[in-house]
């Protein structure tokens, strides 16, 4: 970064180890300030910091290094602090600013404090979360803190250009720069960071008292060794860290050996489902902080990964497949038996991102769940009054069915919550359920314009109410009776045109009682749920992108087994059996309370239609493969009624818009649907999906009429509703690479 007039005049860096002499020569390096003056006890670094150019000029006092500094950065020992700030208060200049690189934040400003007799707005602490194995000014490194974190602990008085220039300071030296409180930052450190290394330092001191010879170490396998790496760490410097970080510590000492104390219990008592329980949210929590580290997709880090498919033209679709189970039932399986009593076995769980965080989220409330395995999943139930207060916010990725599912299960529960979701979640509407919830007595908080994140306050009494929902949402009743499960009296719901109807049906299979009657579905509160085992069959809407591929593209046949095919999502079906499509559905059976069916496609001329708008609810989710159904197409093709569509994952008719557009498809976009002109050539281009999942897929599909190599851009939200979509699709005859995936 070049700056013309560069942040400070005069940096004072006291203490020139490893993080200051990093420090000073970032700053030199990256132009931040015109001079950095560098003082340190030991002669020999001080003169290397100068022979190396790490800082500009060395003084041999504190006193002489501050004179005239704009800002001074003590990265001395925590406890030598008290000491230099004696030294730095008589010369300190009234504007310069004051902070440091210390591992404990409350001791510095109680330091400052002891000396300065108060903290001004001019004292901003610093903690840089980056180091080596390696110490001294020989090991400095400019590059020490490029992509790593910055945390400053401001007071609530501090001078906001002035912190404004130290956040540029350090991201100028490539950090990314976080504030919190100084008391946060101390709990934080301690339980990441303090506590591992004295269990570390203490497991090695144990196991080399129990044998003095040491031998027992020459068993000790990978596994010790991983532990144990920080116990190699400097014994001063942990020394002063523990006595001056002593409150945050011994509070996350005591809450660990709590829980310690609990696994020993349940080891002596044989009790493996407490085991169980803990090891399975470790393992998933470990893994999930493990992908989250390397940047990969698991939940929090997945649309900031970038995927690009790149599809050539043409070809055929044959073979004999089984797509992945449905979302919707899969996200409700994982609800409902969370809340039963007894033990729920599902098979055919979609172990799609979007499921994956709802299951993590109930992990986090206190339940064991064991698997993913192969879609296999056993949920330990934990009763519908059995829920635990979560720990942190819970974190529900792309999906919006979860966010407002999980505010009707919430809304009653004892405790607070919070739900967060990634950048496309955080932007869709949630005003429709908070809405009537607080109509039926919930405390809820969104952010503005209704948006997420949620705040949900526990303890509330909720009641029954009948609502007569203004846009035919699955979502919302779902949401409502859910709600209604806990509320006082009966809870009923009035849909405007059919929704899928997952809740219902699977309340049903847990034994709750769902009254019907007509467009009215209704619960009343106070009732439990019973385990039960659910077969999740494939989900209609993943299986809609090789119905609409194997229609359109010549020679093509293809299978699709264990489809499912709830009358309320069939929408696909009948509307390309109404354009011409040749679907035969083979082995109509029920399972678990869900009709499901194999379906058999061949290519067809398909026609354009005036998608009739009872239709619209019962495939809302396939439009956009529709839409190159209808490009395909001969004749025009006419959507209304489809305004829903504007606030899924994205503005699915804009963007298909767009996307078919990049393409060399005309098409004209209309407030609640679109006018496609089937017949016209599909060319080469790139498409940018907006990290919408299913428009990546629907140009995937489009590929196969295409006249040239089509790309598009954003596509790792596929893997919120279909993984292995890429291999699947290459298996069946679309030519099809992904960039950028793991
Ligand atoms: C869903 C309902 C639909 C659908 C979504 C899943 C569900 O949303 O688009 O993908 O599982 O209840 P709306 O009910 O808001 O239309």
């Amino acid at each position: 970064m070049a700056l013309s007039e560069p942040l400070f005049k005069r940096v004072a860096v006291i203490g020139l180890g490893l993080i200051g002499g990093s420090l000073a020569s970032a700053i030199r390096r990256n132009g931040l300030a015109s001079t950095v003056v560098g003082v340190d006890q030991r002669a020999e670094e001080l003169q290397l910091g100068k022979v190396l150019g790490i800082v500009d000029e060395t003084a041999f006092t504190v006193a002489e290094a501050v004179q005239g500094a704009d800002l001074v950065v003590l990265a001395v020992p925590v406890r030598a602090t008290r000491a230099v700030l004696e030294e730095v208060r008589t010369v300190l200049e009234p504007g310069a600013v004051l902070t440091d690189v210390g591992s404990t934040k409350s001791s510095f400003v109680a330091d400052v404090e002891a000396v300065f007799g108060c903290l001004s707005p001019l004292v901003i602490p610093g903690h840089p979360i980056a180091g080596s194995e390696k110490s001294g000014i020989h090991a400095a490194d400019p590059e020490l803190f490029a992509h790593h974190k910055v945390i400053l602990t401001p007071p609530d008085n501090v001078s906001e250009p002035h912190l404004a220039r130290l956040k540029a300071l350090w991201e100028g030296c490539g950090a990314t720069v976080l504030t919190m409180s100084v008391a946060y930052h101390d709990e934080v450190l301690a339980a990441t960071s303090h506590l591992p290394h004295l269990i570390a330092f203490s497991l090695v001191d144990t196991l080399a008292g129990e044998d003095e010879n040491m031998d027992i170490f020459r068993y000790a396998a990978g596994g010790f060794r991983d532990f144990t790496r920080i116990a190699a760490s400097d014994p001063v410097m942990w020394h002063d860290i523990f006595l001056s970080n002593r409150e945050a510590v011994l509070r996350v000492i005591d809450h660990f050996t709590h829980d310690l104390e609990q696994l020993r219990t349940a080891i002596a008592n044989q009790d493996s489902a407490t085991l169980l329980r803990v090891f399975s949210r470790a393992k998933a929590a470990r893994e999930h902080f493990s992908k989250m580290l390397s940047g990969q997709a698991y939940v929090t880090k997945n649309s900031e990964k970038q995927v690009t498919f790149r599809l050539q033209p043409g070809g055929a679709i044959s073979g004999d497949i089984r797509v992945p189970g449905d979302k919707s039932m899969s996200h409700r399986s994982i609800m409902l038996g969370a809340l039963a009593d007894g033990v729920t076995e599902v098979k055919g769980f979609l172990e799609g991102e979007d499921s994956l965080a709802t299951l993590q989220a109930f992990r986090d409330m206190g339940v064991t769940i064991e698997g993913p395995e192969d879609g296999f999943v056993r949920i330990h139930g934990v009763g519908m009054h059995g829920l635990q207060a979560p720990r942190g916010p819970l974190y529900l990725g792309n999906s919006g069915t979860a966010m407002r599912l999980f505010a009707g299960l919430l809304a009653a529960q004892p405790f607070d919550s919070e739900l967060t979701g990634d950048a496309s979640l955080s932007g869709r509407p949630m005003g429709r359920v908070a809405d009537p919830l607080r109509a039926m007595g919930a405390v809820i908080d969104t952010a503005e314009g209704g948006r997420p994140p949620l705040r949900i306050r526990g303890g509330q009494k909720l009641s029954g109410i009948h609502y007569e929902m203004p846009v035919a949402s699955a979502q919302v009743k779902s949401c409502l009776l859910l709600a209604g499960l806990y509320a006082e009296g009966s809870t009923s719901v009035t849909e405007p045109a059919p929704t899928r109807d997952h809740t219902e049906r699977m309340l049903a299979g847990f034994g709750y009682h769902v009254h019907r009657d007509g467009a009215t579905a209704s619960v009343s509160g106070g009732d439990k749920l019973t385990a039960t085992n659910i077969d999740v069959p494939a989900d209609i809407s993943s299986s809609a992108f090789f119905l609409v591929a194997a229609s359109i593209a010549p020679g093509s046949d293809l299978i699709l087994r264990h489809v499912g095919m709830n009358p309320t999502r069939v929408g696909v079906i009948n509307i390309l059996r109404q354009m011409g499509a040749n679907i035969e559905v083979l082995d109509e059976r029920e399972i678990g309370g869900e009709p499901v069916a194999d379906l058999r496609v061949r290519s067809a001329e398909l026609r354009g239609i005036d998608i009739p708008e009872d239709q619209v609810p019962l495939a809302i989710d396939e439009f956009p493969v529709l839409f190159i159904a209808a490009t395909c197409a001969n004749g025009r093709t006419v959507l209304r009624g489809a305004e829903e569509l504007r606030v899924k994952e994205s503005d699915r008719i804009q963007v298909m818009a767009d996307g078919l557009a990049a393409v060399g498809v005309e098409t004209t976009v209309t407030p609640g649907g679109i006018i496609i002109d089937g017949g016209q050539t599909i060319g080469g281009g790139t498409v940018n999906s907006h990290g919408d999942h299913r428009i990546a897929m629907s140009f995937a599909v489009a590929s196969l009429r295409s006249r040239g190599e089509i790309m598009v851009t954003d596509c790792a939200n596929v893997a919120t509703s279909f993984p292995g979509f890429v291999e699947l699709a290459r298996g069946t005859g679309i030519n099809i690479s992904a960039e950028g995936a793991e």
